[in-house]
């Protein structure tokens, strides 16, 4: 038994190094070529830095705006291509970079020694510095970087703001957030004493609101770390090339001041908007849709996955059916063993690298083979709990093992584990939330984007929390209606 077992972990480790192992096939490079053929070049950026990127509601729909969704612009019309936006966390989005996800980051990232390792970068198109956001209430109190000795910053993840705070002020606590937006919340809410960031934006910030103000860093800077540029595929040198010939076109004559920013400026200016929560309503309803839709998928497809495990689970006899059952008692163990945010994770950016598999359906996917594992326990509960009885007499009768477990054992096992599979229903309501983190539009995602529209923190908080309670109690008055039901028969 223990050899098996051992036998087991191997192949499931092997299994696992062989997906994760990343696949560098070495090409010449036809980064151009493709992205002309596919007709489109997917820019992916984190909207929550104006004047850079931020979204702004239009006629009642949200877009992304800011000097660099221009330059892209510019970068796609001289390819003779259409450009796509993909929203991202700042810190994902490198690795939605090299996964292939999209084929640019433009997102007032600065080309530092360290990133440069990894992805290629164009030439600089635009200088900012560093800035330190706080409340006007508080200016007083904060001169520059060395004022907030012993105190909190707030920095986004993964940006080079994080990382200097840490570095250069002494004994700070840098709180990190993903999104820059929540973390003006953050600072609003006296969560955080300052927030470092680019000082285009700190400004931008500041002139939308009336109770920040922006303090110099006076962070020790090396030049690359100061200016902006646009980041691609390590490699992707014809692409880089192309680029590098926008931005010039785009420096010469001087467009980013000339035209970007004041196009930018104007978004933030019709951005102060009605920020009731019912002027969102459509958002909350996407998030509605989004959620459902994952839910029932994968309640779905996870019920099928359960059945076919737990079937597989009682294969007894030869060597390949005890394989068999192994490989499927492995499975349910490590699908419980592991949290199904990385999960989620895995199945988007890891099989990524092979196949690239949309948001949505990565997302359905992962908690469908998640949601398989634990109702393939239900279900092997459910059919240890029918009486053997039940079989003997089935197949006393004539019927076949397969037709014994398909007319007889199931349908019985099924009405006793009808509430468990009731709560895994509501419970994938609630849990599909995770999905937000690879951008897919459900709720926790829309409200995410009306938090950062509106600045207002707590409201779509307190909307989604009554939206799932909701979705949850008639989900589970409806289950109950059918509960009773099956008790008829
Ligand atoms: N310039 C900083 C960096 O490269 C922060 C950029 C943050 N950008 C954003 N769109 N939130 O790390």
């Amino acid at each position: 038994m223990k050899k098996r077992i051992g036998w087991l972990l191997g192949l499931v480790t092997i299994l696992i190094a062989g997906l994760t192992f990343q696949v560098q096939s070495v090409y010449a490079d036809d980064s151009l070529a493709q992205v002309k053929q596919k007709g489109e070049i997917v820019m992916g950026t984190s909207p929550d830095y104006p004047p850079y990127e931020f979204e702004a509601t239009e006629n009642g729909k949200t877009k992304i705006v800011g000097m660099d969704v221009e330059i892209a612009k510019q970068i796609a019309k001289d390819l003779g291509v259409k450009l796509v936006i993909k929203k991202m966390s700042f810190d994902s989005l490198l690795t939605g970079l090299q996964t292939g996800k999209v084929d640019m980051v433009i997102s007032g990232m600065n080309p530092t020694p360290a990133r440069r390792k990894n992805v290629s970068f164009s030439d600089v198109y635009y200088q900012g510095g560093y800035s330190i956001l706080v409340n006007k209430t508080d200016s007083w109190r904060y001169k520059d970087k060395n004022s907030f000795e012993g105190k909190t910053v707030g920095a986004q993840t993964g940006t080079t703001q994080y990382v200097e705070s840490q570095k250069q002020i002494k004994d700070v606590k840098v709180k990190g957030m993903t999104s820059a937006a929540d973390l003006v919340l953050a600072l609003q809410s006296h969560k955080v004493n300052g927030v470092a960031m680019e000082k285009p934006t700190a400004e931008a910030y500041v002139a939308n609101n009336k109770s920040l103000v922006a303090v110099p860093s006076h962070f020790d800077l090396s030049s690359s770390a100061t200016s902006s540029a646009i980041a691609f595929p390590k490699g992707d040198n014809t692409l880089v090339a192309a680029a590098n010939k926008s931005i010039a076109k785009i420096k010469k004559a001087n467009l980013i001041k000339k035209e970007y920013l004041p196009a930018a400026g104007k978004y933030m200016k019709t951005n102060t908007v009605n920020t009731s929560m019912w002027h969102y309503w459509k958002a909350f309803a996407i998030g509605v849709e989004y959620t459902l839709i994952i839910t029932v998928c994968s309640v779905f497809f996870g019920f099928i996955i359960g059945v076919i495990l737990a079937l597989l689970r009682r294969l007894r006899g030869n060597w390949f059916k005890d394989l068999i059952r192994w490989l499927a008692t492995a499975y349910v163990e490590f699908i419980r063993g592991t949290p199904m945010m990385v999960q989620v994770m895995f199945v988007y950016f890891g099989l990524g690298v092979l196949v690239n598999i949309p948001a949505l359906l990565s997302g359905i996917i992962a908690i469908s083979l998640n949601s398989g594992a634990y109702v393939a326990e239900y279900i092997r509960g459910g059919i240890n709990s029918v009486d053997p009885g039940q079989t003997e007499a089935a197949r006393s009768l004539g019927l076949s093992s397969a037709k014994t477990m398909r007319y007889v054992v199931l349908p019985q096992a099924v009405k006793n584990i009808w509430p468990s599979l009731g709560n895994e229903f509501i419970t994938l309501i609630k849990d599909s939330s995770i999905v937000s983190i690879i951008g897919v539009t459900e709720l926790i995602y829309q409200s995410n984007i009306v938090r950062s529209d509106t600045y207002r923190g707590v409201a779509p908080i307190f909307v989604i929390m009554v939206i799932y309670f909701i979705l949850t109690f008639t989900a589970s008055r409806i289950l109950n209606h059918f509960e009773k039901g099956m008790q008829h028969d």
